[in-house]
């Protein structure tokens, strides 16, 4: 390969490699998941990492305001005139020992990295924006995802302002009406599907390859690409230096699998001394990666992943006809499609892999919410997640832990409400009804 950028199949045992001018969701040769990979030498990388800080002086400029197009020599996989972007990832860092007091942080050690400030309010649009610059490369004119939700959501942004027609796949009452409300309003072909994620997922593969259709879920290596930014920006925001943890929820593992991938490239590249440690934190209703990591001790063992391991789990749970629940929709995911690269990720960040529990994960929104700026349930786990790893010891309440808060607020307001309303939780902080009358209502003020 002599071009800077090109495709390569993970599988060591195959490493077939294939041009970014195709579009590949899989490895063609033996269905393994495919990587982009640059040949760095090729490639003019600024010396330090804040070198990248000046683009903030050409915000005007498109390419240079953008969050993900601002760091372009670290995913130099398209020239300029095909990339996209609709202002994502100006999203903020925000240090907040309330939340960290909850979780028994030492004051300045927990810091939030909010990507619900995106333009469709997730993280995904990091990922959509480089994928969508690979669709247009390629002159890609439909594209079709399955989603819990967010995905379709920034899908169906970016798709309009891209002029490719879009078609999401949703389980039917498994997304969370913000999210579907998104979807419709931006103009995408909705098709609700009996059945979970998974089912989505699989229907949407078959359909994408008999239909010639542009796949935008997190196969697509070349949506990694683009949410490898929402670390520089943790680094940024930082004062370019990395943190001790980064703790992220666990869903179909794109997010884990692309932060792995971008701190194994930065050390690569000399442009970090030392690469932190990662949690990643499932919903115990959809633990498939705990399961696998925790108990069954399923490693990356240098791309030569226990493919028995899997299969036997997966045929346990198509057995018990298992359907993944969690008040958390976003992650009910039973069968991530990227599980052996978040391996890798485990490996590169010497990771930890836990599970919590719906009531944690809505406890610890309600902490975010109170203190914070809001998140949506998924996002929550994060630091649910980090209150167990302090109880554990495994994380030190001094250490330095940024938690990748990836979904707004108001994406989710039926969990929220209910949460209030019903008084389902320690933290809940329900409406109080009052009569039509002045000195009624004078009464009730605290
Ligand atoms: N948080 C939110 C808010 C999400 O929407 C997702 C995934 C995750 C976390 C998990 O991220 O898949 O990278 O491990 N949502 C996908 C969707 C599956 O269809 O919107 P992951």
């Amino acid at each position: 390969m002599t071009d800077p950028a090109f495709q390569k199949c993970i599988n060591p045992d195959c490493g077939a490699e294939f041009d970014c001018g195709q579009t590949l969701f899989k490895c063609p040769q033996c269905g393994e998941l495919l990587d982009i990979r640059y040949n760095w030498d090729k490639i003019e990388v600024p010396d330090e990492l804040r070198e990248f800080a000046k683009r903030w002086a050409n915000r005007t400029r498109p390419l240079d305001f953008s969050g993900v197009w601002r760091f372009r020599e670290l995913l130099p996989f398209c020239e300029d005139e095909y990339k996209v972007t609709i202002g994502e990832g100006q999203t903020i860092l925000q240090q907040n020992d309330a939340v960290g007091e909850y979780a028994d942080m030492q004051p300045g050690c927990l810091c939030l990295q909010y990507e619900g400030l995106n333009p469709s309010g997730s993280f995904k649009d990091n990922g959509m924006a480089a994928a969508f610059s690979h669709a247009k490369m390629v002159g890609a004119k439909s594209c079709a995802c399955a989603s819990t939700g967010n995905t379709s959501a920034s899908m169906a942004l970016y798709a309009h302002s891209c002029g490719l027609k879009a078609t999401v796949f949703i389980g039917s009452g498994r997304i969370a009406f913000g999210k579907l409300s998104q979807g419709i309003d931006y103009g995408a072909q909705t098709i609700q599907i009996l059945g979970d994620f998974d089912d989505c997922m699989r229907q949407v593969q078959n359909v994408c390859s008999e239909l010639g259709l542009y796949l935008l879920n997190s196969l697509n290596p070349f949506r990694l690409e683009g949410q490898k930014t929402i670390m520089y920006r943790i680094i940024e925001g930082l004062g370019w230096d990395v943190p001790d943890w980064i703790v992220v929820p666990g869903g179909n593992l794109g997010n884990s699998s692309a932060f792995g991938k971008a701190f194994g490239e930065l050390k690569q590249l000399g442009l970090i001394e030392r690469i932190p440690r990662m949690a990643i934190i499932n919903a115990t209703g959809a633990d498939t990666l705990t399961n696998l990591v925790n108990n069954k001790n399923l490693l990356w063992n240098d791309g030569r992943v226990n493919q028995a391991t899997i299969a036997e789990y997966y045929a346990d749970l198509t057995a018990r006809s298992f359907s993944p629940h969690t008040c958390a929709s976003a992650i009910e995911i039973a069968r991530p499609v990227n599980l052996k690269k978040c391996l890798r990720s485990i490996d590169i960040c010497d990771g930890v892999v836990r599970a919590v529990t719906d009531e944690d994960i809505c406890d610890a929104k309600a902490i975010i919410g109170r203190y914070g700026l809001g998140c949506e349930p998924a996002s929550a786990a994060t630091i649910a997640g980090l209150r167990h790893l302090r109880a554990e010891g495994v994380i030190g309440r001094g250490e330095r832990v940024a938690c990748v808060l990836t979904g707004h607020p108001l994406k989710d307001p039926n969990v929220t409400v209910n949460y209030h309303k019903e008084k389902q939780g320690q933290f809940s902080n329900p409406p109080v009804e009052a009569p039509n009358d002045f000195d009624a209502i004078v009464k009730l003020i605290k």
